[in-house]
């Protein structure tokens, strides 16, 4: 396991986790990003929330907002 600072813990190989309520979730990833911030929509797997920031007066999020995997060109 790799614990990524302010980010998710990294777990290589199929896992299974067991929630609170005894549901449990499976990734049969090589390498799966569990939530540690608990903000993720799709706990207990990170969806990249824990880089949300607040937004600037433009209303456009700063720079931790999501990877698109395109370069930063919006348009205009
Ligand atoms: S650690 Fe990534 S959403 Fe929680």
């Amino acid at each position: 396991m790799t614990v990524v600072p302010g980010g998710p813990i990294l777990v290589e190989g199929p896992v299974e986790v067991t929630l609170e309520d005894g549901t449990v979730e499976r990734s049969d990833r090589f390498v799966t990003a569990l939530c540690a911030c608990r903000r993720s929509r799709a706990y207990p797997f990170c969806d990249t929330s824990h880089r949300r920031r607040v937004r600037t007066d433009s209303g456009k999020p700063d720079a931790g907002k999501p990877d698109t995997g395109k370069a930063g060109d919006e348009g205009g």
